[in-house]
């Protein structure tokens, strides 16, 4: 996720405003920041890596001339958070400028085709190929106008963007296109502006013009044309008025990021699916090699773990120890060698209790692969391969989108060995791979679906003193996550243990009216999970099962069920089941009248030991 922004003014230099809305638009990244404005015909444009007030103290970004310019807050996806990798990008004679929010995924394709015409990359971005390609169209199809080499540059690209491009060939005017990433129009009698959220601009207006996918909008002082990126066809749409005050529009209206967040993910997890393959194929060279592998995390990121090592387990036969990062050092510090290879989970990079143990099994010479939101964190640095898990900033303290995108990745990673190791059939790899598709969409009709439901659950348990979360299998991590989350912002104690653990102790605590969550899908695990509902029922347990849709035989048994879609392979449960876990936990905080952004005592980024 990255924030784009762009005006043409009728009068006055373009770069303050640029600079003041990029300020709005940090909540979307903040590693690298950038500045193009054009002024007779000639391209200005500063740069650098660091957050915006840093980089504006080196470089002054109100500095720059011409009324027309484009601007970008970078949350890095393909390349370091490097000078040369932030935005805006150029073509080979710097006569074209871009920026971009989304990621382009055949850019690798594109990159090699263009260097083999000749076009020379600075950057490790997927962003450049497209002032490239543009620069390539123009020269092959010299008589085009700006508008119609940007359509055919367009016809190229796959995956999701948001771009606002200048050209000298035509200095007047900004073109923007939008698929998948946000894309919004402001306009005032000052002039027109474009950018990836309504708070960028709010400040100088409240009239906005919502950009749909498959459009492109021309910008110029008089006012803006939208059309269709398929056939050019014209669209007459009006400005709508915004009500929203600035606080309410960096939360796009919701009441808390942490809703956002869990809003957000079906978007986010269409980003995870669009990770290039050789950053996969490469991690998985090192797990395949590896005699040991641990999974190394804290907090949610070691629920992720925990269910990586039944998605490792069971598809690619590989076993992997997944341990929190704070007893890493005490359980595995001594006997971890040469042939281990640890495989870092972080949603920050930053965690103190991670990077020790990463470096303790550096020093001792083992191979480290991470998974992080934050490229260019103290863990990318030190890794030897690491991939981004592409959520975007998280802001909530509780971790959401950043966990789902971490089970994306580390599904998609376990896929991946199942097939190099050949451990199972292509049909199921197949099917597997088809499901991880639908997921986004599933997502969605979850949260679509179920959300009012359970905000009535959550005014119904609110006042509960104790909560269980139990699962079998895999989602017996799932389990622990929705715990977790209830605890950490509603403060409630809960307990969270496989289900087949009841027995062995906790069942000793439960009477009358005990709620017990259950994350029962309809895998191998259901008909043993079955059992233990009754077991728990049997002692005057409430039941809230988190169900497949129309699995009849737990809303028999259930107090109060909520349902997710069909036909979730096992191995990809966590990603939906944990959803309704995170609204729970959400609303039951809301009801009982916490913040669930600041929850008491805890931090985003835990750098201490
Ligand atoms: C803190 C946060 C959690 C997070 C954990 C690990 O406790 O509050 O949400 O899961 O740190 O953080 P990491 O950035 O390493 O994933």
């Amino acid at each position: 996720m990255c924030g784009i922004f762009g005006c043409v003014l009728k009068e006055g230099n373009a770069a303050p405003i640029i600079h003041t809305s990029l300020k709005r638009l940090e909540y979307r990244g903040y590693d690298s920041v950038g500045i193009a404005t054009l002024n007779n015909k000639e391209i200005q444009i500063k740069k650098d890596q660091g957050k915006i007030d840093e980089v504006h103290q080196r470089l002054d970004l109100n500095n720059l001339e011409g009324n027309i310019g484009i601007g970008h807050t970078r949350w890095a996806t393909h390349g370091a958070p490097l000078k040369i990798n932030s935005h805006p990008h150029t073509d080979c004679k710097g006569d074209i400028v871009v920026v971009h929010n989304g990621i382009i995924e055949n850019f690798l394709e594109l990159k090699a085709e263009l260097q083999n015409l000749g076009h020379t990359f600075v950057s490790k971005t997927d962003t450049e190929v497209m002032a490239h390609l543009i620069e390539e169209t123009q020269k092959q199809n010299p008589k085009l106008t700006f508008e119609q080499t940007v359509l055919e540059s367009l016809k190229r690209i796959e995956g999701s963007y948001a771009f606002a491009i200048l050209s000298t060939q035509e200095p007047n005017k900004i073109i923007c296109a939008r698929n998948e990433s946000p894309l919004v129009i402001g306009i005032n009698n000052q002039g027109v502006f474009c950018a990836s959220d309504v708070p960028a601009f709010l400040s100088v207006t409240n009239q906005a013009v919502m950009i749909n996918n498959g459009e492109l909008v021309i910008l110029t002082a008089e006012g803006y044309e939208i059309k269709k990126i398929s056939d050019a066809s014209p669209i007459t749409r009006t400005p709508i008025t915004i009500e929203w005050t600035p606080e309410m529009a960096v939360k796009q209206g919701y009441p808390h990021f942490m809703i956002k967040e869990i809003h957000e993910q079906p978007q986010v997890l269409r980003n995870t699916l669009r990770i290039q393959d050789h950053y996969l194929d490469l991690l998985c060279t090192f797990l395949d090699r590896a005699n040991e592998v641990f999974l190394v995390a804290c907090g949610t990121s070691y629920h992720a773990c925990l269910a990586a090592s039944y998605m490792f387990s069971k598809l690619a036969y590989l076993p992997t120890y997944p341990v929190y990062a704070s007893e890493f050092l005490e359980q595995h510090g001594k006997s971890v060698n040469i042939d281990s290879t640890i495989l870092a989970v972080s949603q920050s990079g930053e965690t103190a209790d991670t990077i020790a143990a990463v470096a303790c099994a550096q020093q001792r010479a083992a191979t480290v692969l991470s998974l992080t939101n934050v490229i260019g964190s103290t863990l990318t640095r030190i890794s030897r391969v690491y991939i981004g898990t592409q959520a975007g900033p998280e802001i909530g303290v509780a971790a959401t989108k950043t966990f789902t995108s971490q089970l994306s990745v580390l599904a998609q990673l376990a896929l991946k060995l199942a097939k190099k190791r050949g451990k199972i059939s292509q049909d199921e790899i197949d099917c597997l791979e088809e499901k991880l598709q639908e997921l986004p969409n599933v997502v969605d009709t979850i949260v679509t679906t179920q959300e009012e439901k359970i905000k009535q659950l959550a005014k119904k348990y609110s006042d509960s003193k104790i909560f269980f979360f139990l699962g079998r299998g895999i989602s017996t991590a799932t389990a622990f996550e929705g715990r977790l989350k209830l605890m950490e912002i509603a403060y409630i104690p809960a307990i969270a243990f496989p289900a087949g653990e009841s027995k062995h102790g906790p069942i000793s605590l439960v009477e009358d009216g005990f709620p017990v969550v259950f994350v029962c899908p309809k895998d191998d695990t259901h008909k043993t999970t079955i059992s233990n509902i009754m077991e728990m029922k049997a002692r005057g347990a409430h039941i809230i099962a988190i169900i497949e849709e129309g699995d009849q035989d737990i809303k028999n048994l259930a107090e109060d069920y909520i349902e997710v879609p069909k036909d979730i392979p096992a191995v990809l449960s966590p990603i939906p089941y944990s959803v309704p876990l995170q609204l729970l936990a959400y609303y039951t905080a809301v009801e009982k009248g916490y913040d669930p952004d600041m929850p008491r005592n805890l931090a985003k980024s835990v750098t201490v030991k």
